[in-house]
């Protein structure tokens, strides 16, 4: 994809329904007795990734058209053994949540993905999984997949998880509503906490006290009608856009704003940015509004500790707002990074300094020195979603074209980006032959 730098952004835009919030609904719809329907969901590859699975066990998800689902769920305990391996493509989020699900079951299922998603740690999900009674084998002792999980009657465990992941907390949670007991499981900082709101909306029990949570067996997940907001870490890219091109004002409707997922303006505010929240609304449990950005001079600032598992996936669009701001920036506490689509420390680092900006990689973090300058250039996306659609908006910003390689891997979460970014700017996005 070439990027131009075509001016400011103006306008309106919404987002495609939240990811992390689409997988949650269609697991939650397969376990679920008859027919459960989601408006507003995300038709991402990773989000198909969940339902081809789950339709392998006998779920019937259906796309409606639009951004409507219907899922007909066969209750809890209706999914049937997979006759195939389950190839999940990209998506982490499906392989450890549906881990969870899949140590329940009374059958074997094999869990696969591509080269990206057979790199990323799952010990993290096996071994509270194995300590709940599934037997979960995997590449070098269960810590990459392909994963093989023999499930079972789990037993409820009390869980103290070493690491803030929503995708742990998930695996868990879910595994425990098949338990006898009460399960109660413990994270060091607040993840975002998508599952245990998706828990209330449906009416299934769950008890939160600080970082604890507590949930137990039940008998069945009646069906249920969602609505799901726009996805904030896809407003993200559009927000810096907005922030750091002068002259922009761009209004954006419908996002989710759950605060375990807003640390990125709280770390715009730091450095100086005022983002004005509107409408603010709650669906389906889920705290929403419209945001109004206009472009502001940034300085640099530091972000580490509890706000990094709030501003996870927006670590590769801070840095490059940090890129264009004045002063230095640091980013500490982030090792979680190395462990994503692919560790975006190092692409962060490597990318961005051929847009020629003074960066330096530290094993947890980063640390940008500011300019207000970058140059357009050849840069890659590392087959990662997220970076691709950083690495657009530092293009937007940079003198000069800049083209990105490997660019269709925005279709795991926003498969329409380059179209949706090129309407709002026209010539900005121009694809390669
Ligand atoms: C997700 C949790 C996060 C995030 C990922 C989606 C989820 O990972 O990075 O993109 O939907 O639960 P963690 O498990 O590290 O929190």
């Amino acid at each position: 994809m070439r990027v131009n730098p075509v001016g400011s952004l103006k306008g309106e835009l919404t987002l495609p329904g939240d990811k992390s919030i689409t997988h949650r609904a269609i697991i939650l719809g397969a376990l679920a007795d008859g027919v459960s329907e989601i408006t507003g969901a995300l038709q991402s590859d990773d989000c198909r990734h969940t339902a081809k699975a789950l339709s392998m066990m006998g779920a019937a998800v259906e796309e409606l058209g639009g951004d409507r689902l219907q899922i007909r769920g066969g209750g809890l305990h209706g999914l049937k053994e997979p006759e195939e391996v389950l190839d999940l493509g990209n998506s982490g989020t499906t392989m450890r949540l549906l881990a969870g699900v899949l140590a329940a079951q009374p059958f074997f299922s094999v869990l696969t993905g591509d080269q990206y998603l057979r790199a990323r740690p799952m010990a993290r999900v096996a071994v509270p999984l194995r300590s709940m009674g599934a037997t979960i084998l995997g590449r070098e002792d269960g810590k990459f997949p392909p994963l093989a999980i023999m499930g079972t009657r789990l037993k409820a465990i009390d869980y103290v998880s070493p690491i803030a992941s929503a995708q742990v907390k998930s695996a868990i949670l879910l595994a425990g509503l098949f338990t006898e007991g009460e399960t109660t499981l413990t994270e060091p900082s607040l993840s975002r906490d998508h599952t245990e709101r998706m828990f209330e909306a449906v009416g299934l029990p769950i008890y939160r006290n600080g970082l604890s949570l507590r949930v137990a067996g039940i008998k069945r997940i009646p069906a249920f009608q969602v609505a799901i907001p726009g996805d904030f870490s896809a407003a993200a890219f559009f927000i810096v856009a907005a922030l750091v091109i002068p002259g922009s004002e761009l209004t954006l409707r419908g996002v989710g704003v759950n605060p375990t997922r807003t640390g990125l303006l709280d770390a715009l505010q730091s450095m100086g940015a005022e983002i004005e929240l509107s409408e603010r609304r709650v669906i389906s449990g889920e705290p929403v509004a419209d945001l109004f950005v206009r472009s502001q001079t940034l300085h640099g600032t530091e972000v580490a500790g509890t706000l990094i598992p709030r501003m996870l996936d927006e670590i590769p669009i801070f840095a490059v707002a940090a890129a264009l701001a004045e002063g230095a920036t640091t980013i500490r506490n982030a090792t979680e990074l190395r462990v994503k689509e692919v560790d975006r420390l190092a692409a962060l680092t490597k990318e961005l300094r051929r847009f020629g900006v003074q960066i330096e990689e530290r094993p947890d973090g980063l640390v940008l020195q500011g300019n207000s300058s970058l140059s357009g250039c050849h840069c890659d996306s590392w087959g990662d979603h997220r970076m691709a659609m950083a690495l657009a908006v530092a293009g937007l910003a940079a003198r000069g074209s800049t083209t990105i390689s490997d660019s269709s891997c925005v279709s795991s979460s926003f498969p329409d980006f380059w179209t949706r970014l090129d309407a709002i700017l026209p010539g900005a996005a121009v694809p390669l032959a």
